[in-house]
């Protein structure tokens, strides 16, 4: 049976009916036709799912999708302002942190979360806090280095040079 979920989507109010098992990655997806949350392995191993739920980053595969109610979700089609790039999507695309595409949406919105923590991390704890995130192409330096460029421009610092 179908009920109905009333939720913040991107700044915009939002009311979808959905079943009660279907999981917020599905009604991303197949409700609200935003398909920049991936699928990856279903099952919280690999972070493509990740949206921003409340200010924390969460696999969209592991929530269902009712437990939003209320709430305010971010996808990655939210991140960018009047056409404008959010800083991390800017320097993604400047330190090629992509290849296919796939995992970035996880990623950025993982690093987003993490940012807004006004905090400067060193890389070991970027790292780690990134490690639940898995990219088949980059091989995670050229994510690494967007995600510091990103932290140290907030910061209102250099980037030490490795
Ligand atoms: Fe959700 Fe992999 S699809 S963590
Ligand atoms: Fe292809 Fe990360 S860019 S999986």
């Amino acid at each position: 049976m179908k009920k109905e979920l009333q939720f913040i989507l991107n700044d915009e109010p939002t009311c979808v009916q959905v079943e009660e098992n279907l999981r917020l990655l599905d009604v991303l997806r197949d409700c609200c036709y935003l398909t920049g949350t991936k699928e990856g392995c279903g099952v919280g191993e690999c972070g493509a799912c990740t949206v921003i739920v409340d200010g924390e980053a969460v696999n969209a595969c592991l929530v269902l999708a009712l437990s939003v109610a209320g709430k305010r979700v971010t996808t990655i089609e939210g991140l960018a302002k009047g056409g404008v790039l959010h800083p991390l999507q800017q320097a993604v695309v400047d330190h090629h942190a992509l290849q296919c595409g796939f995992c970035t949406p996880g990623f950025i919105l993982t690093a987003v979360e993490i940012l807004e923590s006004g905090k400067e991390y060193t890389d070991d704890e970027l790292r780690k806090l990134l490690s639940g995130h898995l990219c088949r192409c980059t091989g995670y330096e050229n994510i690494l280095r967007a995600v510091k460029k990103t932290m140290y421009k907030r910061l209102g610092k250099p980037m030490p040079e490795a």
